[in-house]
């Protein structure tokens, strides 16, 4: 941890997932406008982040510009708009010598497009990596690193590496999130082959973080991708999908088109007890502590002492559960926390339902939909020890 940005993962949206490369000046403002209308900047969504595209041509003297029609007023201006609703400006480059998208990359332009960003007001960089031919990822994104502190304007760092050259190892110095894996793809179970490249469903993606959390903390947080929800997954899907990326510390940002969300979408973005398990200062991703007939039981230590327990069914069809506190035996090797709901009683309560179901000196039993979650937060018994 070099400063103190990103001490909880953060939490906003970008533009990728549902727009690609057409971005403009109007759909930011209008998603920033929509994202303080909706609630979701009372959520504790920040960051509104532009991806690939927006980029013009540099000019004579290696200037970047933004993309004259897509963003007429400049990115100065935008960045004024979004600070002024209290929110902040994200936006994209690559280490490469053009973007995934065809547009200028800033290899060999570092210093001098992190001064611009700074100038313009940018808060977050997103730095991808196509075309990097030649360069060492560490290296590369060192150098963007140190061409943003001389620019003097504190930004978060999202490296975007796809987990190629081991992020997890020299990203907590660098920056402070990297991408673990290729590009998350709209379907909860599924790859979906591109040709030269594939992209991963939501358990796909899921799986590839096997091993992964001891590195990530404060400041510094394993990046999963970008949220699906509201892009067109059965609603159990998309609150599964939120609820395993705030179980595992994922920074939460939102891929779905703002101005248009159904009360099912607003519901899961916006669960103020889900997004306080995400949020949780802690800052220690979950750990599979089960996995029994395609439902795996995911806990996360929390801060005050709490616990989250997290049942995730994977296959398509209802699945029962049933989860003995007592004779089970829960110690997280991260965090030396253990879970002794046998000695202590902890009031267990639904974090979707909002229902309190019992207490630990009962086993759990329920039955968890397909491809769908039942999550529940335990809390120590006013006046237990
Ligand atoms: C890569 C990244 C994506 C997105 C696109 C933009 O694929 O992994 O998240 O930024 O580039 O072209």
């Amino acid at each position: 941890k070099f400063d103190n940005l990103a001490m909880t993962p953060p939490m906003g949206w970008n533009s990728w997932n549902k727009f690609g490369c057409n971005v403009d000046e109007k759909l930011i403002r209008e998603v920033a406008d929509a994202l303080v209308a909706t609630g979701m900047k009372d959520a504790g969504y920040t960051y509104i982040n532009i991806d690939d595209c927006w980029h013009g041509d540099r000019d004579s003297l290696g200037f970047i510009h933004p993309d004259p029609k897509r963003f007429p007023s400049g990115m100065k201006a935008l960045a004024d708009y979004i600070h002024s609703k209290g929110l902040k400006l994200g936006i994209y480059s690559d280490a490469g010598s053009q973007t995934c998208g065809g547009r200028p990359g800033s290899r060999g332009y570092e210093f001098q497009d992190a001064q611009t960003y700074a100038k313009w007001g940018i808060d977050y960089l997103k730095y991808d990596w196509c075309n990097t031919e030649g360069l060492k990822a560490e290296g590369a994104y060192k150098t963007i690193t140190a061409a943003i502190r001389k620019a003097g304007r504190p930004m978060v760092l999202s490296i975007c590496e796809w987990g190629n050259d081991k992020p997890w190892v020299w990203g907590p110095n660098v920056g402070h999130l990297w991408r673990t894996t290729g590009d998350v793809y709209n379907c909860f179970d599924c790859i979906k082959d591109h040709g030269s490249w594939k992209s991963w469903g939501v358990m796909q993606i899921l799986d590839k973080q096997d091993g992964l959390r001891k590195y990530a903390g404060p400041g510094h947080w394993n990046d999963p991708d970008m949220l699906e929800v509201g892009n067109g997954m059965k609603e159990g899907e998309d609150r599964a999908h939120f609820t395993m990326w705030a179980m595992i510390a994922a920074p939460l940002i939102a891929g779905n088109d703002l101005r248009k969300m159904s009360e099912q979408t607003k519901a899961i973005l916006m669960d103020k007890d889900v997004i306080a398990i995400n949020q949780d200062s802690l800052g220690v991703q979950a750990f599979k502590y089960a996995v029994k007939d395609s439902v795996e039981t995911w806990i996360k230590p929390l801060k005050s002492g709490d616990w989250a327990v997290c049942f995730l069914n994977r296959s398509k069809s209802d699945k029962p559960v049933e989860f003995n506190w007592a004779t089970e035996s829960v110690t997280d090797d991260l965090s030396g926390k253990a879970l002794n709901a046998g000695q202590t009683p902890y009031v267990v309560r639904n974090l979707w339902t909002k229902k309190e179901t019992g207490a630990t000196n009962q086993p759990l039993k329920a039955t968890v939909p397909g491809h769908d979650v039942l999550l529940v937060r335990l809390s120590p018994k006013p006046g237990s020890k």
